[in-house]
């Protein structure tokens, strides 16, 4: 079987043994969110985390991109740190990590207090195999727009180039966005349709991530898609969609998805589809 034969079709059966079926480098991009520490009781959950890794490894292309959005539970008093384990092993197979960005909930459920702060974000590691081929920044309105700033730098966080430049004078309208994205999570109408999954990430975290690191017509896969969030904003914005779920439950909450009407974007061009972009 080729990868061909799955495309713009939510699949139901573990990650693993699906992806055997797909060429070496025949995906553009990989978002997905996996089921982390246990912490939710997932309908038929197995997770060989090191396989499933490295069968990713395999399947992206060259320059390809895996956004692997993950947190950790906190047991006997002690956060597990299976993300930081989870991002060093992509490393140790061959991925780089190429930015660790947080998903901050601007709505986070309320927690018992333990002499912590209230846990709101989760990692969202981008890796890459190689050097990342694609990148459409997103862009913010600069604070100072306009403003004529004397003697501040460019800061430069690589190793080897420390070089600095001069800032722009005035400062620029627009800037490319930082790594730290806000959303709210459950409320808006276009993540109600989730319903019935227990951790479905929003619509326009997914939006933010395959417009960023795809192109129209590159194929997204998403090998644990729970309710299909990736595979419905996918195809909004013009790309090919592949997704995985163990639970057939959760497989036809996606379907159902796909099969909403409310795909205003899906309909537009892409530029069109930008527009419901909205700056930060
Ligand atoms: C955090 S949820 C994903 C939610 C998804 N991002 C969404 O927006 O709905 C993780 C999913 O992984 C699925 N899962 C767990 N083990 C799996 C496996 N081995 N293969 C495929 N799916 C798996 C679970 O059924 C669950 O739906």
């Amino acid at each position: 079987m080729a990868v061909a034969e799955f495309i713009n079709k939510v699949l139901q059966g573990d990650c693993l043994e699906v992806m055997k079926n797909f060429e070496s480098g025949s995906i553009d991009m990989v978002l997905t969110s996996p089921p982390y520490d246990n912490l939710r009781n997932y309908k038929g959950y197995v997770f060989p985390f090191e396989a499933i890794a490295r069968e990713l490894y395999r399947v992206v292309k060259d320059g390809g991109v895996v956004v692997w959005i993950v947190g950790d539970a906190t047991i006997e008093g002690s956060e597990t740190g299976t993300s930081f384990k989870q991002s060093l092993f992509f490393k140790e197979i061959g991925f780089n990590l190429h930015d660790t960005m947080i998903f901050r909930k601007r709505n986070p459920i309320p927690q018992i207090y333990r002499r912590r702060y209230n846990n709101e974000f989760e990692y969202m590691f981008v890796l890459s195999k190689g050097q990342v081929a694609t990148h459409n920044p997103l862009m913010i309105d600069c604070l100072h727009a306009g403003l004529k700033l004397n003697g501040t730098t460019y800061k430069n966080y690589s190793k080897h180039e420390q070089r600095r430049a001069k800032m722009a004078k005035p400062v620029k309208d627009q800037k490319i966005k930082g790594n730290i994205w806000e959303y709210v999570v459950g409320k808006n109408l276009e993540d109600q349709e989730a319903k019935g999954h227990p951790a479905p990430f929003p619509c326009e975290l997914a939006r933010d991530h395959i417009y960023s690191w795809s192109n129209e017509g590159d194929l997204i896969l998403d090998p644990m898609c729970g309710s299909g969030t990736t595979c419905k904003v996918a195809r909004q914005l013009g790309r090919k969609f592949i997704g995985i779920d163990i639970s057939q439950e959760y497989c036809e909450i996606a379907r159902n998805r796909l099969c909403t009407a409310n795909d205003v974007q899906a309909q537009l061009p892409l530029e069109a589809a930008n527009l419901f972009r909205r700056t930060r």
